[in-house]
């Protein structure tokens, strides 16, 4: 069935994002010949000058282990390191800079919940609930929890439209529920879950709750206590950050309560070979030297994208993947996976019989960089009826001319396999 020609408007680059796409060096490279069309934001986002620039100077001028030294690089070091903690405490509205750990990013810190905090509390017969649009770091930590206790992991399912389908989640959250831990944007689709009434609902059942921001924390403005959440875990890559630093925001009194998770260097007060005493939080949960650089460039991410907006880029990029929809939709053949009340950051699609991967490839030919596949989220994928999607996901740095460049290829794409 053809499909409606009528032109949708594309919106307007608002002044406080006009200057972006020039913060981000690789934007200017041209891939096979073509310019950059970079729409593979899901999986990792560009960095902007002022985080390698951060980076840059950490290593030409502060390069120091932290908490450690007298001198003064080291002193350096370890405030740039502190200073960036309290920018992220600050970004999410956290109590106290003590609740944001250090971890490698979000799989870390969901499996840093899993062993320090859930593991010693649960029984055999206890119940942790997630959804069925999780992220396999969403699923398999808890499924080898589940494996290590005789806990059983329970599953609020999905709608055809990819929205959480809420009729059972009052019998789901039950008196053995010992966590609710829950997407806030689906990676996979971009749903926009609307999780405020379930933290709700089990706080006032006193159930702890994780948010799973990692795909929230760049699109959506988040408040931590307005929310209510006990855990929240993000990644920084996915934040104009470096690789291999993310986050666990965790409730202090409940951190207060938590095993180490590594054991080693800066998270000990003494040690002796009889045994060892604990540092506080954060520290606790922080063993060895840890990503300094790391850390001092998702403070240098925090500071360009709260000096951007984050509400000014929230209303700009749904105003953008609302347009990336409509164009999307007059493509013949291309099949929008999911249909959720409210979308963010990612649009996945299938066309015909091609595979995902096929088409990933042929877009790479035009210059426009997309994933392909399951999403790490396999059990999503099965509920939905396909093996894989192509997913295309958008940043404060797209525009509509990426948007028009990605349709432009997907035809020329279609022209091939169907
Ligand atoms: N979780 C990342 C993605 O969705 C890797 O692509």
């Amino acid at each position: 069935m053809s499909k409606t020609n009528s032109q949708p408007t594309p919106p307007a680059i608002p002044e406080a994002l006009a200057h972006v796409r020039g913060d981000f060096p690789i934007l200017s490279r041209t891939v096979h010949g073509k310019p950059l069309v970079y729409l593979d934001n899901a999986a990792s986002t560009q960095k902007p000058q002022a985080v390698i620039d951060a980076v840059t100077r950490y290593y030409s001028h502060e390069n120091a282990n932290i908490h450690r030294g007298v001198h003064l690089l080291s002193t350096e070091a370890t405030g740039a390191y502190e200073e960036a903690r309290g920018k992220i405490a600050k970004f999410i509205n956290a109590a106290d800079d003590s609740e944001i750990i250090y971890t490698r990013g979000a799989t870390e810190s969901v499996n840093l919940v899993a062993h320090s905090y859930l593991e010693p509390l649960l029984q055999p017969g206890d119940e942790i609930l997630i959804s069925a649009m999780e992220h396999h770091a969403n699923i398999v930590p808890w499924q080898l929890l589940c494996a290590r206790t005789g806990a059983i992991l329970k599953v609020i399912p999905v709608t055809d439209d990819c929205d959480l389908d809420l009729a059972t989640f009052d019998q789901l959250l039950t008196e053995k529920t010992k966590l609710l831990s829950i997407v806030y944007v689906s990676n996979a689709i971009g749903t926009v879950n609307d999780i405020q009434p379930l933290l709700d609902q089990a706080k006032a059942r006193g159930i702890p709750t994780l948010v799973d921001a990692a795909q929230a924390i760049q699109h959506i403005p988040l408040d931590v206590q307005k929310l209510g959440c006990d855990f929240l875990v993000a990644s920084g890559h996915k934040i104009y950050a470096p690789t291999g630093i993310g986050i666990l925001y965790g409730r202090r009194a409940l951190l207060d309560t938590m095993r180490p998770y590594q054991g080693g260097g800066d998270m000990i007060a003494h040690v002796t070979f009889e045994g060892s005493t604990f540092k506080e939080p954060p520290s606790r949960f922080e063993a060895g030297t840890p990503h300094i650089e790391g850390a001092i460039g998702l403070g240098a991410a925090i500071d360009y994208l709260s000096s951007v907006g984050l509400p000014a880029i929230h209303d700009y990029e749904s105003q953008l993947i609302a347009y990336a929809v409509a164009k999307l939709s007059q493509i013949d053949g291309l099949k929008i996976i999911g249909n959720p009340r409210v979308r963010s950051g990612a649009i996945s699609f299938t066309m015909g019989d091609a595979h995902p991967h096929d088409i990933g490839t042929v877009l790479d030919t035009e210059g426009v960089a997309i994933r392909s596949g399951h999403h790490c989220c396999e059990p999503l994928m099965k509920r939905l009826g396909v093996p894989a999607t192509a997913r295309a996901s958008f940043s404060l740095y797209n525009t509509p001319a990426d948007v028009d460049a990605l349709a432009a290829a997907l035809k020329k794409t279609a022209l091939l396999f169907l």
